[in-house]
């Protein structure tokens, strides 16, 4: 067991994390967040992410997808660029611009052809990156793919995901003690997302404390994936991101439930209320 550091992600010991608006921003200073993922039946999930994104505060979103989704994203989500690739699922990702983050994996599903498309970006990237669901889950089934990863990419698994990518876990030490190893084993910054969701990284697990079970609710996964690959898109490195987008993501959940309360609440209320957590 490798020596660990415990730190609990509270209001006042985030704050150091935070960058403030310049008053001299442009949109080309603020960061271009690049989303990829949906599929048919699945563009909401994309769609929440490429919100998400957008109000974290970075300055240009680009949404990465299959034909059937241009309509939906273009008329849903009209502040995002969209590019598209495959009828019904993503058959190849390439793109001639140069984001400065790239979140992956909300509503992608797991077709053959999504899958190979994965591995040959991954085979090419060197952006930040932030995999989040069947993105996770792919290369839960191609573990040999994991060393493609640039170092210091964000992981988003919820319980099941982080299940697939390191094994089950006996009780929440072993769980900790694993997380650790696979954190360190692939360069990675876990967020083991749950109620009181983790970020590990090295020999450092940060405790995140705000957010509530309105978050229980599908989508609000995908817009932590936005809210992170936002934050790195604007200049965070990828732990202050990843640390400062879990707590800004229950935070926001903290606001919205005292206007929509808690079983009112949707994953489109975190992209609603970001602004107020953030004041
Ligand atoms: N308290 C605080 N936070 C919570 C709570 C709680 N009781 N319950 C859930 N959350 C937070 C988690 O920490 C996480 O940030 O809500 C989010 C849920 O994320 P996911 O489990 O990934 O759910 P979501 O992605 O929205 O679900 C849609 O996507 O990843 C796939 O397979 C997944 O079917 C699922 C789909
Ligand atoms: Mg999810």
């Amino acid at each position: 067991n490798t020596p660990t550091s415990y730190y609990l992600s509270d209001c006042p010991s985030i704050l150091h994390r935070y960058r403030p608006v310049s008053r001299f921003a442009h949109k080309g200073t603020q960061g271009h967040a690049l989303i990829i993922g949906g599929s048919y039946g699945k563009m909401g999930a994309v769609v929440l992410a490429a919100k998400a994104a957008l109000k974290s505060g970075c300055g240009l979103v680009t949404a990465y997808i299959p034909k059937c989704g241009y309509d939906i994203m273009q008329t849903a989500f009209p502040e995002a660029m969209a590019l598209t690739e495959g009828q019904e699922h993503i058959t190849k990702i390439g793109f001639d611009m140069q984001p400065k983050a790239i979140g992956i994996g909300p509503g992608i599903g797991q077709h053959e052809e999504t899958q190979q498309a994965l591995h040959d970006f991954l085979k090419l990237n060197n952006t930040p990156l932030v995999v989040d669901a069947d993105a996770l889950n792919i290369l839960s089934y191609n573990k040999e793919w994991l060393p493609l990863l640039p170092e210091n990419t964000i992981m988003t698994p919820h319980p099941k995901e982080l299940e697939r990518l390191m094994g089950s876990w006996n009780n929440d030490f072993d769980r900790l003690e694993k997380m650790k190893a696979f954190a360190s084993a692939h360069n990675l910054i876990l967020v083991a997302k749950d109620a009181h969701t983790m970020v590990v990284h090295g020999g450092t697990v940060h405790i995140n404390t705000s957010g509530n079970a309105a978050l229980a609710t599908g989508g609000t996964g995908d817009t932590l994936t936005g809210i992170i690959t936002g934050l790195l898109a604007q200049g965070y490195n990828a732990v202050d991101a990843a640390i400062f987008g879990v707590h800004l993501h229950g935070l926001t959940a903290d606001v919205a439930v005292e206007h929509t309360g808690m079983q009112a609440f949707t994953a489109s209320d975190v992209v609603t209320y970001m602004g107020k957590a953030y004041l």
